[in-house]
């Protein structure tokens, strides 16, 4: 058994839920029928005992060194230089400030508007919901940031049902950039940001040409290109990151959750040396970005890094993902004809299901199969709406991609 192997446990109920607010869902539901993980095997416990904090700032640690460096040689291109920080929404944020400041170092200031994706989901910063293009994330919370814009998301049902990975239909819709850029003038855009793989929304695959068309588009106008890889960087799709199964080059990369498999907060962005070059002038003693937070880099998160990259690389685990791929996606597909099934999408180690709604309850139904697979499957997935995604362990067997796909079809029987 691969050695990162985490096994959870659920748990026994404690006996007060009321005073934890929990993220990202309908407290009320969860609360009667909580959905608890109580233990996980497999954690970093070696580097608590040599150093368990440094200061940030003006200090740093080697560990910090280490996996800048391990990172930047896993990445592609020029994309050779890490700034560290904890959660996908801060190195979201990261990215766009980079962004800004670039332009600004190089005497573009008029460069400050930022160009997101409708269906886009950023983490949940002001920048992140700003760029992001979900209305539930956005609509309590106020104006935003100012002078942003979005492309149209690249999902069209009839067209694309279905598919196993790229859509041969939606490349186009990168062109609708070029339509940015004559509203706006290249001139006041400083970047645009896009997932690979629109993840949170459902899974959106980008249709077949599509990165390469947005690239060259900001080629023509000076523009940044962010890829926000949270999801997809770390093998999800069968790379390490993204844009090495598309080999399309972004100027800096968003990462997040897999670069510690998810055992300490950790994030960052991965950018290209004329970047971080742009930022070396002036007086040596002068801080060059006025960025960063108090757990940058953080040594249990970095000690934490570099295990889990030492883990893909030993155990292959992200070329076990790209053989794994087409196993997949004919596993996610057996699921088509199965009553209230609208739509499956796969791509690498992902997967997404469209439930038809409930007339009166949008999200209930893939709610209901939510709870289900849990309590009576012990299965666990999340839920978009009516979606269901998916997104196993990159360890995953054969085996189990049968079981979880026969447990699925189960569970939507039963919530029709
Ligand atoms: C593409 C993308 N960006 C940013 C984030 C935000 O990450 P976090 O929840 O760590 O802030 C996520 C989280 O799922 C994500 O999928």
């Amino acid at each position: 058994m691969p050695q990162a192997r985490t096994e959870a446990v659920a748990s026994a109920v404690p006996n007060d839920l009321e005073s934890f607010w929990i993220p990202f869902t309908p407290n009320r539901a969860f609360k009667k029928a909580p959905r608890l993980i109580a233990r996980a095997k497999g954690t970093i416990s070696r580097q608590a005992a040599e150093l368990d904090y440094a200061p940030a700032f003006q200090f740093s640690h080697p560990k910090a060194f280490e996996l800048a460096s391990r990172l930047a040689a896993l990445a592609p291109g020029e994309l050779d230089h890490a700034f560290f920080c904890n959660s996908g929404s801060e190195a979201v944020d990261t990215a766009l400030k980079i962004a800004l400041a670039y332009h600004n170092v190089r005497g573009q200031a008029s460069r400050v508007r930022l160009i997101g994706r409708e269906r886009g989901y950023h983490g949940v910063g002001f920048g992140g919901i700003s760029v992001g293009g979900i209305a539930p994330n956005r609509k309590y919370f106020g104006a935003l940031l100012a002078g942003v814009d979005h492309l149209p998301h690249t999902y069209n049902r009839e067209k694309q049902a279905f598919t196993k990975g790229e859509p041969e239909w939606g490349g186009h819709l990168a062109d609708e950039l070029d339509r940015l850029v004559a509203l706006h003038d290249a001139s006041t855009i400083a970047a645009v940001i896009v997932e690979p793989m629109a993840g949170s929304t459902g899974v959106l695959p980008p249709p077949k040409g599509y990165l390469e068309r947005l690239r060259a588009i900001c080629n023509k106008h000076g523009i940044l290109l962010i890829f926000d890889e949270v999801i997809t960087a770390f093998g999800r799709l069968g790379t390490a990151f993204a844009a090495e199964r598309y080999g399309v080059m972004p100027d800096m990369i968003t990462f997040a959750k897999g670069v510690t498999s998810g055992t300490v907060p950790m994030a960052g962005v991965i950018l290209r040396k004329g970047i971080y070059d742009a930022f070396m002038r002036g007086p040596e003693h002068v801080i060059e970005l006025f960025h960063g937070y108090t757990y940058s880099a953080h040594p249990l998160a970095c000690a934490a890094g570099i295990a889990t990259l030492d883990v893909y690389r030993d155990e292959k685990l992200f070329e076990r993902a790209a053989a794994l791929e087409g196993k997949w996606a004919d596993a996610a597909m057996s699921l088509k004809g199965t009553p209230g099934v609208l739509d499956i999408r796969t791509l690498g180690l992902v997967a997404a299901i469209d439930l038809s709604s409930r007339p009166d309850a949008y999200g209930k139904r893939a709610y209901d199969s939510m709870e289900k697979a849990f309590h009576e499957h012990g299965l666990m997935f999340r839920i978009t709406g009516d979606t269901i995604a998916l997104s196993p362990p990159l360890i995953i067997s054969e085996d189990e991609i049968g079981e979880i796909f026969d447990k699925v079809g189960k569970v939507i029987r039963q919530v029709n």
